[in-house]
């Protein structure tokens, strides 16, 4: 450790993340959806974010495409810088915790380091991985974004499930499988896990 990080005390407030989670009637925790582009982790958390909301807790979506285009806006996708954006990702869900909020976090998160570095900053108690899967063929037909067809082309690297890998969860806290129910199916499973999960 630094000396310049030794010399910084944690300054202990009034309002403990007990008070914030009696006051919105949930505990806070994070659900870490991974799995590959197109398995549908951005359309399950906002479907389940809006549920959630409109039943007045407090939630919140962490997505891939959106801290890239401010928290990590400077990291490309290298092993390293996504080791980099993960962890971010992990250290700012876990103010939210502390704020008592429900985080869905939707990331690829391709590596199993990477996932148990997010799990280690988090905290086990906090932390659950929903895996959402449905088979390649089928996500790079989806193609949401088009960016499949550009990565089998060449022009995009390091493409999960083309040019890189995708390390499978070993023990997901649930599994999702896009490609044998539907929407409405997914979300209410993972709906119901999370009320399970947060019930105080
Ligand atoms: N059961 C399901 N759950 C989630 N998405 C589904 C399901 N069945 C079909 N889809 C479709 O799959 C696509 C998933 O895209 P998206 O959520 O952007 O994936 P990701 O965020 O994992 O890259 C969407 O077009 C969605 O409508
Ligand atoms: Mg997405």
């Amino acid at each position: 450790m630094s000396k310049e990080k030794k010399n910084i005390k944690k300054f202990r407030g009034e309002v403990s993340r007990q008070n914030r989670e009696y006051r919105n009637k949930h505990r806070a925790a994070v659900f870490w959806f991974t799995g590959l582009s197109g398995s549908g982790k951005s359309t399950i958390a906002h479907a389940v974010e809006k549920e959630l909301f409109d039943s007045m807790m407090r939630v919140y979506v962490f997505d891939g495409d959106n801290v890239r285009h401010g928290l990590c806006a400077d990291l490309s996708f290298s092993p390293t810088a996504r080791t980099e954006n993960i962890r971010r990702i992990a250290e700012v869900s876990k103010l939210f915790v502390e704020n008592s909020t429900v985080c869905l976090c939707a990331f690829i998160s391709p590596l199993l380091s990477d996932r148990q570095m997010a799990r280690d900053v988090i905290g086990e108690n906090d932390f659950y991985e929903i895996f959402i899967t449905c088979p390649l063929a089928i996500c790079e037909d989806r193609d949401v974004k088009g960016y499949y067809k550009l990565a089998r082309e060449g022009k995009i690297k390091n493409y999960t499930g083309i040019s890189a890998p995708y390390e499978v969860p070993e023990h997901p806290d649930l599994i999702v499988e896009t490609d044998k129910e539907t929407l409405e199916e997914s979300v209410a499973r993972v709906k119901e896990f999370i009320l399970e999960k947060v019930k105080l």
